[in-house]
């Protein structure tokens, strides 16, 4: 399939307007009301640089040079930048809250792309924490996003107590693997394609093309800003140690470029045999260039250990080495996900298995509060239907939840289940619910944004 294939479900004339569109004017006047002023921030302005230099020092990051403003000024065309500031600070071009959005593609069960507000950049300076500027902000952007017809909100986080407030939930978990690779032995296939390296600009150059093919395969996926390339490569021209970076490239039989990898390799000065390697990305448009890249990371000479981030909490890997012990692995929360349209966002996932459910929706924020029948055809194809809350069909089955719960379940990676074994679901039919919303593959996201 060639890019040009795949569905625009975000035109760029949506995201044009959604960048350019107005702050949401409620959060605009509760900061008003505390001597604050929330405004957009083009990125062609001169206000970009304090923005960024406010982001940064919010992350705890240090000073960004002239350098590092103009090449984020370059790759941030793509986002709807907003700022709070104080016109009572000293410094006062510099925001006291920063915010950054843009409506990206966010794969689902099934493989369909959903419109998704993405959200990133949240920082509030340590001189203005506690105050609601986060609260005022995100709503603002949730509200923003809502009011532009997008369907979803998403993000990933540096903590994970501050979203779920927000009705976000870590949807998509990841894995970071530690490999012992003398160990782990390969048992897996081998490919007939070939390994070859390249240079990292060929990486930069193919990789676009091919994540455009891959990201289909797996819900959680979403569209990688173009900026996020050079990161991988390390072909921005602020990219640090970007020469310890290797790239290389599989080809299939029939001469098709069909998976890449990143990687450096960190010396063991006392011990040569004992190098090890970070996998900075793997990216596969089928399940041999996933084998054959993977054996190739195993079998580096001079190699002890193997580490990677960012993985799915199943990988094949674990079923392609001798020993699964070889393999240290730690899950964390990754990709959180909101839903703002819930008839939109049931409708465009497929689902696990065919019933009827009443799911009846707490949203604190209000886009999807409610009850909604939602039924489900044998093919996994789900209708919604908003009723009255007490106007349960006879034979549906009754999901009281929020829409943090609801949202944990949409990727199809957490199990109703065991949400109504925690205590966050009431339901009489934790089976039949967790059937309907499951999915045979775990969701993943192989990034950070
Ligand atoms: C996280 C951060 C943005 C919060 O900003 P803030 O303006 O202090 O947050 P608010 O005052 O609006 O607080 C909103 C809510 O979040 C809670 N909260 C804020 N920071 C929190 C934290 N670190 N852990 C847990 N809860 C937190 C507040 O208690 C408040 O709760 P409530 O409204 O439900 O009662 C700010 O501390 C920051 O910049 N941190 C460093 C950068 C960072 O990690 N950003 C997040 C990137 S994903």
């Amino acid at each position: 399939m060639s890019t040009t294939e795949i569905p625009v479900v975000a035109s760029e004339d949506d995201r044009a307007a959604f960048r350019a569109g107005p702050v949401d004017e409620q959060s605009q006047q509760r900061l008003a009301a505390n001597g604050l002023a929330y405004r957009r921030v083009p990125v062609d302005s001169d206000a970009f640089g304090p923005w960024l230099q406010s982001v940064a020092r919010g992350f705890q990051d240090s000073e960004r040079s002239d350098e590092h403003i103009a090449s984020a000024r370059e790759r941030s065309s793509y986002r709807r930048v907003t700022g709070v500031y104080d016109p009572a600070a000293p410094v006062s071009e510099a925001p006291v809250g920063t915010i950054a959005s843009w409506i990206g593609e966010l794969t689902v069960p099934g493989g369909a792309l959903i419109p998704s507000c993405a959200i990133t950049a949240v920082t509030v300076a340590p001189t203005h924490r506690r105050r609601g500027i986060a609260r005022a902000m995100l709503e603002g952007e949730l509200r923003s996003a809502h009011a532009a017809g997008v369907p979803m909100a998403m993000l990933t986080v540096s903590e994970s107590t501050l979203y779920g407030r927000y009705g976000f939930a870590p949807a998509a978990a990841s894995a970071t693997w530690r490999i012992e690779t003398r160990r782990a032995g390969w048992i897996g296939p081998v490919p007939e394609g070939r390994i070859d390296f390249i240079p990292r600009q060929r990486f930069r150059e193919l990789g676009p093309a091919l994540h455009e093919r891959a990201r289909r395969r797996f819900a959680g996926e979403i569209d990688v800003p173009p900026g996020h390339w050079d990161n991988f490569a390390g072909t921005s021209p602020v990219a640090e140690k970007a020469g310890e970076k290797r790239a290389v490239q599989y080809t299939d039989a029939s001469g098709e470029v069909r998976g890449l990898a990143v990687y450096a390799v960190h010396e063991n000065h006392d011990d040569f045999t004992k190098a090890k390697v970070s996998v900075h990305y793997v990216l596969a448009e089928t399940d041999d260039a996933y084998a054959a890249l993977w054996r190739f990371l195993l079998e580096l000479d001079l190699v002890a250990e193997v580490s990677a981030h960012e993985l799915s909490v199943e990988e094949p890997l674990w079923w392609m080495i001798a020993d699964q012990r070889a393999a240290t692995i730690t899950m964390r929360d990754h990709q959180y996900v909101r839903i703002l349209d819930l008839v939109a966002a049931l409708e465009t996932r497929r689902f696990g298995a065919a019933g009827r459910l009443l799911l009846d929706v707490s949203d604190p924020l209000g886009f999807a509060d409610g009850a909604f029948v939602l039924e489900v055809d044998a093919d996994g194809v789900g209708r919604v239907t908003p009723v009255e809350r007490d106007a349960a069909p006879d034979d549906a089955v009754v999901v009281r939840l929020g829409i943090t719960e609801l949202s944990a379940v949409y990727l199809g990676g957490v199990s109703l289940a065991t949400l109504h074994r925690a205590g966050r679901v009431v339901t009489d039919d934790p089976v039949a619910a967790a059937r309907v919303f499951s999915w045979h593959t775990p969701p993943r996201l192989s990034f950070w944004y």
